[in-house]
């Protein structure tokens, strides 16, 4: 790693709050990218996150981080992001606003502590259903908007282009596409703006004589919006690709990077108000900045006006 950035990792502290499948990968993910040189998990079970630390400490020979458990949420102090994961997970057959009501009970309690804690830092929700823990977040914190940042659809993001990407025969890192509104069963694909080597997919399927039709279409994104569910019926969880998409997602934040990622922010999304959704922001030292104002058409327009009214529903009863 080039000196500047070795200096710059140096004050990195990142803490990462619930020490369950996805808490853990995320450290160990972020262990092994050499982002950070302290890694803090906080949990309500000590004794399992001091194994998975010390578990973890047994790799440093291929990173440099020091990696500990927190006593108490004054632990966030001086992070420069927190990760929020703790909470209930979906069980098989349950959908994210399942988990709602216990979520959110859970977050009035722990994001006041943190938030006190450390004051000035940004805070990262990965708990489901993370767009109306992202609007609590930001409540319960009383931050500024762009230091509240949701995962959101940068997990759908990232497997609809997993999914084009071998429709097409090109690595994902290729498709650019984007999955935004809701993570969840409202998301929205926005098939208008998807292109690889500059070219609308059709016109890429054309010249390459790839089939490319609403089936086609239709199959991408219903894998896409399944996927969670069909790993949680045949493993229990999600946690590899929510825990890379995590790491995604703090890269720009830990380096200044100001990439674009499609994450959870509060704003007004198709003349709707006040609720978190996916859109492409501008992730930097300072947070997530809606930058990035998509062309949508009118068919988009309306199924995301219908995806924040959902959300803003799910809300209302919340509060
Ligand atoms: C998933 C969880 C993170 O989609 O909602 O894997």
């Amino acid at each position: 790693m080039p000196a500047s950035n070795a200096a710059n990792v140096r004050s990195i502290k990142i803490v990462i709050v619930g020490a369950g499948s996805v808490g853990v990968t995320t450290a160990y993910a972020l262990l092994l990218s050499g982002l950070a040189a302290e890694i803090v998990l906080i949990d309500i079970d000590t004794n399992r996150a001091l194994g998975e630390a010390i578990d973890m400490s047994h790799a440093a020979h291929y990173a440099q981080a020091r990696v500990r458990v927190g006593d108490s949420y004054d632990d966030c102090a001086g992070a420069t992001a927190v990760i929020v994961t703790a909470g209930v997970n979906q069980k098989p057959g349950q959908t994210r606003m399942d988990l709602v009501k216990t979520n959110y009970g859970l977050f009035k309690s722990i994001i006041p502590q943190i938030a006190a804690a450390a004051p000035d830092t940004i805070l990262i929700i990965a708990t489901n259903p993370v767009d109306v823990l992202t609007h609590a977040a930001l409540k319960l914190s009383g931050f500024p908007v762009e230091r509240v940042i949701g995962s959101g659809t940068a997990m759908d993001t990232t497997r609809f282009r997993h999914e084009l990407g071998k429709q097409f025969g090109v690595n994902p890192r290729n498709v650019h596409a984007v999955i935004i509104g809701e993570h969840g069963d409202s998301q929205l694909p926005v098939w208008s703006l998807a292109s690889i080597a500059g070219m609308r997919l059709r016109d890429y399927a054309a010249q390459k004589g790839i089939p490319y039709d609403q089936e086609v279409m239709d199959g991408c994104s219903q894998r896409t919006k399944d996927a969670a569910y069909e790993i949680i019926q045949r493993k229990g969880k999600t946690n590899y690709g929510v825990a890379s998409v995590l790491v995604s997602i703090l890269e720009p934040i830990i380096t200044d990077g100001d990439a674009l990622v499609t994450v959870s922010r509060v704003g007004t999304y198709a003349g709707v108000d006040d609720v978190a959704l996916s859109m492409p922001c501008k992730l930097n030292r300072a947070g997530a900045h809606q930058d990035v104002p998509l062309l949508l058409d009118e068919k988009e327009k309306e199924l995301l006006k219908q995806s924040a009214e959902s959300i803003k529903e799910v809300l209302r009863a919340c509060e």
